[in-house]
This record gives C-alpha cells, structure tokens and sequence, in this order.
C-alpha cells in the first residue's frame, strides 16, 4: 500500500481595513502566490476601529502567519505591535503584521514601495534631485524616511497646516536635507524635479490650491493615491505641463511584493501584475515607464 503523504495546508493571510471590499491585495497576493509557488491564502477581513485588536488576535490565535493592515487601521497597527521594524518606527504607522513565534511585529512597506516603484518602475532618479512631498499627514510620514535615504539634493514638505509640515521635517531633521513649509511659502520656488501629492483632497475629488509654479516642463509627479481612471492630481498635473504624471499603482503593488517578501523570503516579479491591473485600467495612464 503506497505510503499517504500529509499535504501541508495553506498559510493564512489577509488584509484588515475599514471599507475593505475593493481591495487589490488579494488578488495581487495570489498572482505572487501563483508566481512564486508558494502555498498560501490570502483573505479580505473587514473590522471597524472598536473591533481591530480582537481581528488580529483572532487571526494569529486561528494559525494565521501575517496580516496587511489598510486604512483606518495603520496608527493601531502601530500601538498593537509587540516589537517594531525601524521604518514602522518612523513611520509611527504599520502597513504589515507579521506573527513569529507568538509575536506580533510590524513594519511598513509602504515608503519602500513608493521609492522602489519610481526608481525601478518609472525609471525616475531621485538622487541629487529636488523633490517635493505635498501633505504631512499619515501618508506622508510614511514616505518622508525612505525618499531621503534615496538621497535628493532638497526635501521640501508644504502643507495647508504649516505646522504639520515643519513638525514632520523637524523629525528627520538629522536623515538629510528637509523643509517644512505651508503652501504659500511655494509661490516663486523654481520648478521641482519631483512632486508627490500625500494630500487625501483626491479622495474628494479635490486639488487643493498649490502654485502650478511647482511644476516645470522637466516635472515627474506621483499621486500617492490611485483609481481607474486619472485622479485629480494627475490631471492638475498634466494640465500644468509636467513631462509625466502618474498614480500609486506600482507603490501598490510594491508594497505588497516587500510585505511578501517579509512573510515568505521570496520576491516576486512585479512588472507582470503591474502590466496585468494596467490592462484593467484602460482609462488611467500607464503604470509603467515605457
Ligand atoms: P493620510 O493618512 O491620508 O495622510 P491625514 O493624516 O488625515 O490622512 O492627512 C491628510 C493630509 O491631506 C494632510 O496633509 C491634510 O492637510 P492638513 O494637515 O492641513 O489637514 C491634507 N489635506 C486634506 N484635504 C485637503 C485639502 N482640501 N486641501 C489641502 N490639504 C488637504
């Protein structure tokens, strides 16, 4: 009689958030999964703020292996982890739970994503250049680390609220050479060579009030958020003369392939998924530099 051979089960991941319902990471974590051979799960988990803790513990305590946390969850995330990668540190904000050995650490993937996407996938360098973040909120904090470790020559923060901006740039006052103003304070600046909307004004369908002077014929911007079709900024940014505009898919699908990497010690491909959710938005700019 031939020998039965226990067939492992699939390790268990998903991704928590507040709604939900429309995210790409299960699908971008099965295409990883698929790619890379890995036998693994990977579910949707809908928990409100007061029911965040208990949906972790819950996952972990029912053999879970690592959770991506969404928005509105990443401050808690933050505050629930036992120990803290050094970018989450800085970031007081984490994007990736992993559970080792009872243990629940956090990271965030999302600057390194973001920086990884427009060196490799865009094609844009950041060394030595001028670059701009528009925002001091949670989605700019997130970045402000790993875009200085990049190296540019300048890092300017401008915000509605001056003082979210200069607080944030006091903080990293000692990564490299960073400022915080308001967005009156950019008036007369010369163009940037790269401009990051982390403002959540798109999600409103807004652009808020920023001098088009920041944006030259040479501009590469990003919109940290992104959609199906153009957001607003990419518009804005378009209509302003900037060489390229384009949204945050690949920071997407990078901060996945790091937080993949993080759980399995395996990297996937990116640029086939990226090629694949392009093809799915036939309305948006490419995802990819040509
Ligand atoms: P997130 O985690 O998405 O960054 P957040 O921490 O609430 O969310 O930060 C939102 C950011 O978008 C802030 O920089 C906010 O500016 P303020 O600090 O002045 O509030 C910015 N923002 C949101 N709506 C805006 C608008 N209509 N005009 C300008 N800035 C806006």
């Amino acid at each position: 009689m031939p020998t039965m051979v226990a067939k492992r089960s699939a390790d268990r991941y998903g991704v928590v958030g507040h709604p939900v319902g429309h995210s790409r990471s299960p699908l971008i974590h099965k295409l990883f999964a698929e790619q890379t051979e890995q036998n693994l799960t990977y579910e949707l988990i809908d928990a409100e703020p007061e029911h965040f803790e208990t949906a972790v513990r819950g996952f972990m305590a029912a053999g879970g292996k690592g959770l991506n946390v969404t928005v509105p969850h990443k401050e808690a995330a933050f505050r629930l982890a036992d120990d803290l990668a050094p970018e989450a540190q800085e970031a007081r904000a984490v994007n990736t739970l992993a559970f080792v050995a009872g243990a629940i650490r956090g990271h965030n993937t999302d600057g390194i994503g973001l920086v990884r996407d427009v060196q490799t996938n865009q094609k844009q360098a950041i060394d030595g250049r001028r670059v701009l973040i528009l925002g001091a909120g949670g989605a700019a904090r997130g970045i402000v680390g790993p875009l200085l470790a990049a190296r540019p020559a300048e890092l300017v923060i401008a915000n509605r609220t001056v003082e979210r901006a200069t607080e944030l740039a006091a903080q990293f006052a000692e990564r490299g050479p960073v400022a915080g103003i308001g967005f009156a304070e950019l008036e007369g600046l010369p163009p940037f060579d790269l401009v990051f909307n982390a403002t959540s004004a798109g999600l409103r369908g807004e652009v808020p009030p920023f001098t088009p002077g920041v944006i030259g014929p040479e501009t590469f911007c990003y919109d940290l958020v992104y959609s199906v079709e153009d957001t607003p900024f990419v518009a804005w940014a378009r209509q302003h003369g900037a060489r390229r505009a384009v949204q945050g898919w690949g920071m997407l699908v990078e901060q996945a392939a790091e937080s993949f990497f993080i759980w399995r010690g395996v990297r996937p491909d990116t640029r086939p998924i990226l090629r694949q959710l392009e093809a799915a938005a036939p309305r948006a700019a490419p995802f990819i530099a040509s």
